[in-house]
């Protein structure tokens, strides 16, 4: 007997309950399709082969599977005749590359929730078994539309009896197929051929496998799952929310173990390409994204959202947008900031409140603080930029960037029309329009002098509250007493 492992995954189904232009496996939860983390879970079964059988809209979820699962063998069914009727075109394109032996495990492409850890311990249950037949079996409360798993008087599995096919007495058996299935494959090949479609749905069942075991002697044999919902699937978006909330919480609850504080697991939202260090804490309404990254001792939320990110140790990121960004070691960002991608944020940096940044590095300790769009630039070490301040980045044509060197100081309201350099050490004054390079060291002033028109108000706006307000400020002989004018 050999110990090969070939994995084969049903997903040709045409998924019409989720009324969706894309097909029911490619729905995504945790940031993965489902029939993603499907992959990621037979993954960690290590397995010689892998097919998939599609259908429905296989144009998308081929490809999708070929990315993710480059080895796959993609097997086409062009009519959905049924279960038996899939693994059969799936085991025909196995053996037409080469013998299929040892073990096969059928799974579907809609159970995002099943874990490796799961699909293993039932693939070594029945390696250790002599069984033909292993059932990944539930017990549920509720087993509508479910196959039931019939045993003996032995408690040996006699069959598994679809739903529309039951008698009332088997509908009220509570135990059911998962669908999951590991199978000798000597017997598979055997037996397949032999499977009929003369049933209520008329199709061919996999699930009769375990009939025809029996006939031919051979052992069967059904795993009560502890944790049944691992199986579940998703047939409509209400079950693809349920479903993505229950991942989630499964997310945040390994993360927590690993020492994650989560401060409202009901309002946070963790990928499951994420990776969380320990210490990290998490504050309500934070949603991590893609594959973000965050290091230890940072702070993120509230009311954050993060994707492809990497937040750096003891950082603080709050009520932010962040896409494709890079935020240092104790630096800060927000709150209200929005990082767009290619935002790089250095160590103890600052990008503060409504402010935001493209394609812009800031070295280290670099700040911008308050109410600033910068893109396309690059702004030195230990260098701040005023309130306010704008990079105009765009002529209406093309792009062009800003360097700003290190330790300068950008006066507030300053506009950089770039391309354009301000040097190391520079200083520009406030509501500076900087047209030209300013020299290392040196201050750049664009505003011409104040001009000051006495009595204005009086004469361009007599009667106006204006006026008035300039009028009671005005002493007895007619001289401003403006606040601060005098002591
Ligand atoms: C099947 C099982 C049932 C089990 C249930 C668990 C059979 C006969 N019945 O029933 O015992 O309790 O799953 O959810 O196996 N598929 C194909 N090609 C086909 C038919 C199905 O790829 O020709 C795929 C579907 O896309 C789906 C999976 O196989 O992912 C299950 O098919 P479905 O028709 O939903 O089976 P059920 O009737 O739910
Ligand atoms: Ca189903």
């Amino acid at each position: 007997m050999t110990n090969e492992l070939t994995v084969v995954l049903l997903a040709a189904g045409g998924g019409t309950r989720m009324r969706s232009k894309t097909p029911k496996v490619l729905h995504a939860v945790a940031g993965r399709s489902m029939v993603g983390h499907v992959l990621a879970a037979v993954g960690s079964l290590d397995p010689g082969r892998v097919a998939v059988v599609v259908g429905h809209q296989r144009e998308l979820v081929g490809p999708h599977v070929t990315e993710r699962r480059p080895d796959a063998l993609l097997a086409v069914q062009e009519e959905q005749l049924g279960t038996g009727h899939a693994v059969r075109v799936a085991i025909d394109a196995l053996a037409a590359e080469g013998p299929v032996a040892g073990t096969v495990v059928v799974a579907y492409g809609d159970t995002p929730l099943l874990t490796g850890e799961a699909l293993r311990a039932f693939a070594d249950e029945h390696a250790a078994s002599d069984c033909a037949v292993s059932v990944l079996s539930g017990r549920v409360p509720d087993p509508t539309g479910y196959g039931r798993v019939l045993r003996d008087a032995d408690g040996e599995v006699e069959a598994i009896v679809e739903e529309k096919d039951a008698t009332p007495a088997q509908r009220e058996i509570v135990e059911i197929n998962s669908g999951i299935l590991a199978l000798d494959a000597d017997f598979l090949l055997d037996a397949l051929p032999r499977l009929s479609n003369d049933n209520a749905k008329g199709e061919y069942y996999l699930t009769d496998l375990v009939g025809l075991a029996r006939e031919a002697g051979l052992h069967t044999g059904a795993h009560p799952v502890a944790d049944v919902r691992q199986t579940e699937g998703a047939n409509d978006r209400v079950q693809l929310a349920e479903i993505g909330r229950e991942l989630n919480r499964r997310i945040l609850e390994r993360w927590m173990r690993a020492g994650v504080t989560v401060v409202d697991p009901g309002t946070t939202w963790v990928d499951a390409d994420v990776v969380l260090a320990p210490d990290v804490t998490l504050l309500p309404g934070t949603q991590l994204l893609g594959a973000t990254v965050v290091a230890e001792d940072a702070v993120v939320g509230p009311d954050t959202t993060l994707r492809d990110c990497e937040v750096g140790v003891g950082a603080s990121v709050v009520r932010t947008h962040g896409l494709l960004a890079v935020v240092g070691a104790g630096a800060s960002v927000g709150p209200f900031a929005y990082l767009r991608p290619g935002t790089d944020l250095g160590a103890d940096g600052k990008i503060g409140t409504f402010v935001e940044t493209k394609n812009t590095v800031l070295g280290r300790g670099a700040k911008v603080p308050h109410l600033s769009y910068v893109g396309d630039a690059e702004v030195g070490e230990g260098t701040n930029v005023g309130a306010g301040s704008i990079t105009a980045n765009y002529d209406g044509q093309a792009k062009h960037r800003t360097v700003v060197g290190r330790h300068a100081r950008t006066g507030s309201h300053n506009v950089f029309v770039a391309p354009v350099t301000v040097g190391d050490g520079a200083s520009t004054g406030a509501g500076t329009v900087v047209r030209e390079d300013v020299p290392a060291g040196a201050l750049a002033v664009s505003a011409g002098p104040q001009r000051v028109i006495e009595g204005w108000a009086a004469r361009r706006r007599p009667g106006t509250a204006q006026a008035e307000a300039a009028d009671q400020a005005s002493g007895p002989d007619g001289a401003s007493s403006a606040p601060g004018a005098s002591d």
